[in-house]
């Protein structure tokens, strides 16, 4: 074989790229890579970064209102725990070339989305719970799968994420059995709170395969590893026996084991609904973007300051050497 010492051609480079999607390898940021996969690995790890800040806001609001010290604690952590999320996931889009400065000003001015399921209210402290076991558990079983993703950073970034999401599970999960054992009231809050996000959970994965823009292209490229349908219905699988433990009824008539299908049948879920949210006009959607623009808009002194201090710091390096 020849060698060429020219720099390799575009041909030449998507053959190499091909070839590393299909010997499952990874794409790592160095790499060169379509133009089509590195907008879609923007858009994505962008919205899912934007889910995990925006997702701190439903959960912050019982804070300051959590029943005891060790909740209080707990969802603290929780909620820090989400914040750090989002970092890794900035970060790894800055490994594509975005500008995180970029990202948030696209997220506030409703030019990039952000999961739906964080512009429903939250309405009693049983929906703490609540999110801890639904909405974790969605998130689980949606990005254990992209623990393997073909963008190095990503699928590295979600292998510790998935790690803190299996505990903040767990935790959801452990409230809810508490307040299980507790008084009527207490199980009526859980069941009025399984009732509002059991549907909005099973939106979190996406419209129907047969309306997913995406999901073709991004399963070629190894970014997703299974359509937005086979992840709900895994979710479902999953959630039925442990709301028969729970003791909670799913508000779904139609949910039934299906002996043949090995799988749970479930009702239709109101695409014009998950539409309707992901367009901006959920329950809460201008709510949490305006706080969020706040809460950016307040830091600015904190980012400048930053900024001032790494340039005094490098100039005061430079002056040494
Ligand atoms: N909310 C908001 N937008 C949604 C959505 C939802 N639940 N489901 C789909 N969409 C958007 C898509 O982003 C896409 O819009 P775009 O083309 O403008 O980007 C459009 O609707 C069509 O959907 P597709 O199925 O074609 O899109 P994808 O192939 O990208 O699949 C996805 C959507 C399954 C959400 C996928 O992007 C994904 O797996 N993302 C990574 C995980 C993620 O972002 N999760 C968000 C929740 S994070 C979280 O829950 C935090 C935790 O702390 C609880």
């Amino acid at each position: 074989m020849t060698m060429s010492l020219d720099a390799p051609d575009e041909t030449m480079l998507q053959q190499h790229f091909d070839s590393t999607i299909a010997h499952e390898h990874r794409v790592e940021p160095r790499d060169w890579m379509p133009d089509g996969y590195r907008k879609t690995m923007i858009r994505q790890i962008a919205q899912h970064a934007h889910s995990e800040i925006i997702g701190m806001q439903p959960e912050g609001n019982w804070i300051t209102r959590a029943p005891s010290l060790r909740r209080k604690a707990v969802l603290l952590a929780k909620v820090q725990d989400e914040a750090g999320h989002g970092m890794y996931l900035y970060s790894a889009a800055e490994t594509l070339g975005a500008d995180r400065a970029d990202l948030t000003d696209k997220l506030v001015h409703g030019q990039q989305k952000y999961s739906s399921i964080f512009n429903y209210p939250t309405l009693s402290y049983a929906d703490v719970g609540v999110i801890g076991w639904l909405v974790d558990g969605a998130a689980i079983c949606n990005q254990v799968p992209l623990c393997r993703s073909s963008y190095g950073p990503y699928g590295r970034a979600m292998i510790r994420i998935c790690k803190e999401e299996s505990f903040h599970q767990r935790q959801g999960y452990e409230l809810l059995m508490t307040m299980m054992a507790g008084t009527d009231a207490q199980r009526a809050m859980v069941q009025g709170a399984v009732d509002r996000f059991w549907w909005p959970s099973l939106m979190m994965f996406g419209p129907p395969d047969d309306a997913s823009v995406n999901t073709e292209q991004s399963m070629a490229w190894g970014i997703k590893r299974h359509t937005n349908d086979e992840l709900r219905q895994r979710f479902v699988d999953m959630s039925v026996p442990q709301a028969e433990k729970l003791g909670v009824r799913l508000p779904d008539p139609e949910l039934a084991w299906n002996d043949a299908r090995q799988h749970y049948d479930f009702g239709s879920v109101d695409w014009d609904e998950l539409s309707a949210v992901i367009k901006g006009n959920g329950p809460c959607n201008a709510q949490r973007v305006a706080h969020r623009k706040a809460a950016h808009d307040e830091g600015a002194w904190v980012r400048d300051a930053a900024t001032a201090y790494a340039a005094k710091t490098s100039r005061r390096l430079e002056a040494k050497t």
